[in-house]
């Protein structure tokens, strides 16, 4: 293959969202894109809906890797990836965040000698029982081209003895995917009529990371503390695949008068949800942002945070788990506050310069940096 072509690896639901909005970008810069989807994420509801309503093209090579350890994860999409790479020869890889998909993709890359360019690149939770700790600085140590969000993160690739001319800080771009999509979202999705909710009148929450939903006592306080709060306003809750397992394997109900599970949502009623809510709960990375995006206060339900200018700006608090009192009590006291304004995620042209710089190191034509 040769000059201007990059091989992207994305495989859960947060990676094409990103990659949704620089795929596109990409597309402007001539450079050619081959995607390849690891299966980490399958269902139709998990996968396809943000195909279709990202615009992300089907990809070309589709791994079918799903389930397992992480060991047994990790590994099969390494070598998975590792097979497209000796076929299509790329001038870069490119991968998202900090999944086992992302580190098995820049593992692969590093190893025959390609290229590797991470976005979202210098997060960290300092946490390294975290799998995804672990994933997001094994990738930063082996990537020439790193796009960090923040300056926070900026800093921490400082720290850690990244040299700075493979620093670009370009902003979010899931700051760029949720301003692209808002409007569309108020136009399209019909999710606030079709479960009857009142704009400003419901919290909306999401549970995934294996720290809440592996740990029973965790998992109890967060239902607990949720259904308190569904007794005084409605709670809606997606109800990602890893959480509905757990709950199925802990015996656990979520059946309390103005608790609502859904199954997880396409990211136009998802944005559409997050914009009109009263407060979002989550222990997710992207709604935490999201949230602050559409001037929505957060209660993070976790230790700690990655995103720590949320918490310093105002709009996120973070609530570990540790009882139902404790979850009910932070969101009932965030519930009607603010945080200060400011532009924490860039202007949301993050997805073009990231287009744009990956372009100019491909070498490819029609670049316009
Ligand atoms: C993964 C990422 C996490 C990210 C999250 C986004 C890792 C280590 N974790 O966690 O960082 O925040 O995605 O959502 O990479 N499952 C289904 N259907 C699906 C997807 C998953 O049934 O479409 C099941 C899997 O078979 C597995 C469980 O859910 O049993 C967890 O999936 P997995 O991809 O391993 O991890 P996530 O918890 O989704
Ligand atoms: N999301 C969605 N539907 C849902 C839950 C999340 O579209 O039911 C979107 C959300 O808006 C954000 C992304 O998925 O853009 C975040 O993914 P997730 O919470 O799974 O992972 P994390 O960001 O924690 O890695």
């Amino acid at each position: 293959m040769g000059t201007g072509t990059i091989v992207t690896v994305v495989g859960a639901r947060p990676q094409f969202v990103k990659a949704g909005v620089v795929s596109r970008a990409l597309v402007e810069t001539g450079v050619r894109e081959v995607l390849v989807h690891t299966g980490q994420h399958f269902d139709a509801n998990m996968s396809d809906v943000f195909f279709h309503e990202l615009g992300l093209p089907v990809p070309d090579h589709h791994l079918g890797v799903s389930g397992g350890s992480h060991g047994v994860q990790t590994a099969r999409m390494l070598e998975g990836v590792e097979r497209v790479l000796q076929e299509v020869r790329p001038d870069w890889l490119l991968v998202y965040g900090d999944t086992n998909s992302t580190l098995a993709g820049a593992l692969a890359a590093a190893k025959l000698h390609v290229p590797v360019a991470h976005v979202e690149a210098g997060l960290r939770s300092f946490n390294r029982r975290m799998p995804e700790e672990v994933n997001r600085v094994l990738t930063d140590h082996t990537s020439e081209l790193l796009f960090a969000p923040t300056e926070v993160a900026e800093g921490h690739l400082a720290r850690e003895g990244i040299p700075a001319g493979r620093v670009h800080r370009v902003g979010d771009v899931m700051y760029d995917a949720a301003l692209h999509f808002a409007e569309r979202a108020e136009r399209e999705s019909t999710v606030l009529g079709d479960l009857g909710l009142e704009p400003g009148r419901y919290v909306l929450a999401t549970v995934h990371r294996a720290e809440n939903t592996d740990h029973p006592a965790r998992l109890r306080a967060i239902v607990e503390g949720l259904s308190r709060v569904a007794a005084e306003l409605p709670v809606i809750l997606p109800l990602h695949p890893r959480t509905r397992g757990a709950l199925r394997d802990q015996g656990l109900a979520v059946d309390a008068p103005g608790l609502r599970v859904v199954e997880p949502l396409g990211y136009l009623d998802m944005v559409r949800l997050e914009r009109d809510a009263a407060l979002v709960a989550t222990d997710s990375g992207g709604v935490q942002k999201e949230a602050y995006f559409f001037g929505v206060p957060c209660v993070t339900l976790r230790d700690e945070t990655e995103w720590v200018e949320l918490l310093e700006a105002g709009w996120n608090r973070l609530a570990p788990p540790t009882d139902a009192g404790a979850v009910a009590d932070a969101v009932r006291g965030a519930l009607g506050t603010r945080g200060r304004t400011g532009q924490l995620y860039g202007d949301g042209t993050a997805a073009v310069k990231v287009a744009h710089i990956l372009a100019r190191f491909c070498g490819a034509a029609g670049c316009a940096e």
